[in-house]
């Protein structure tokens, strides 16, 4: 699959990409994931997610880390920035359109 294809499905999955049995296996993902690395990083004050998605990951790592200046996330398919941005409630996140391989102003630490 080519990653324009790649990126258009997560697009057309966005709506309900936390829901249901795969959006409960993403849930312990990111779960596991976030216990992993916060052992080998425990106190960040930025973090940066590339390929955010729904911006998952980010909200549990803003309830995790109350002292984090700044979670931002980038993501290539609008559809999962836009529900990304309708999630988020705490003001240290940021989500922005853009790729991993052209990351956007916002996503550069000097900027935040
Ligand atoms: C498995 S989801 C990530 C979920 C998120 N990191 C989390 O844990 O909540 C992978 C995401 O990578 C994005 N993606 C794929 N290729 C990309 C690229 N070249 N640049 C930025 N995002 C990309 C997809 O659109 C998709 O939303």
């Amino acid at each position: 699959m080519s990653r324009d294809r790649d990126v258009q499905a997560f697009h057309d999955r966005s709506l309900g990409y936390e829901t249901g049995f795969r959006g409960q296996l993403h849930a312990e993902i990111v779960t596991r994931s976030l216990d992993l690395a916060l052992l080998h990083c425990p106190t960040p004050d930025r973090v940066l997610d590339v390929g955010c998605g729904t911006g998952q990951l980010l909200r549990d790592l803003a309830q995790r880390l109350p002292g984090a200046a700044c979670l931002a996330g980038v993501d290539a398919a609008a559809g999962m920035i836009e529900q990304a941005r309708a999630k988020a409630s705490d003001p240290r996140l940021r989500f922005e359109h853009g790729t991993a391989e052209r990351l956007p102003v916002l996503t550069r630490p000097s900027t935040w």
